[in-house]
């Protein structure tokens, strides 16, 4: 091989290991979302949520009043302290998995994917990590539930 040609293996080797790597999580690094408003018990109030404006497109975990997983049945609407609560359509990986592809869905009356996003799950032992992105619209949240 030329040193030209390898080069650009080299190159394309490395773009390819940045991008896998901001994709699959190690299972230690995320932010943690614990927002009592984000829970499924939680009817929304006068309050309301959105994940557009400021949302950070990472890998978060669920936590403490928030619960510790996203539903993945439709949730009920007017929940999760916003309009239209986020949650998975798809069964959960294993751990062998890996970060699996799926369909997030935002529940607005008569239509449990009224919007939709490209997320990203990875099961780490029974603790589960989102690769979330900015929502499409407001007023639209991730939901958590137990
Ligand atoms: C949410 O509601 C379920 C079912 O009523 C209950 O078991 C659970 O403890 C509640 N969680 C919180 C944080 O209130
Ligand atoms: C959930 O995903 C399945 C498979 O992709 C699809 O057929 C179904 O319509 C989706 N559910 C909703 C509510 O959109």
């Amino acid at each position: 091989m030329s040193r030209g040609r390898f080069g650009v293996v080299l190159v394309s080797l490395l773009v390819t290991l940045s991008t896998v790597s901001c994709q699959v999580p190690d299972c230690s690094s995320y932010v943690i979302l614990n927002q009592r408003w984000r829970s499924l018990n939680f009817t929304r109030g006068t309050e309301l949520h959105c994940d557009r404006d400021g949302w950070v497109t990472q890998w978060y975990r669920f936590s403490g009043a928030a619960g510790t997983k996203m539903p993945n049945l439709c949730d009920p609407t007017q929940h999760c302290g916003t309009h239209a609560p986020v949650w998975i359509n798809g069964t959960y990986p294993a751990p062998e998995d890996g970060a699996v592809d799926r369909q997030a869905c935002a529940h607005w009356p008569g239509d449990c994917c009224r919007w939709s996003m490209k997320v990203r799950v990875r099961n780490c032992g029974g603790v589960f990590l989102y690769y979330l992105p900015t929502t499409s619209d407001c007023w639209l949240a991730y939901c958590g539930e137990y």
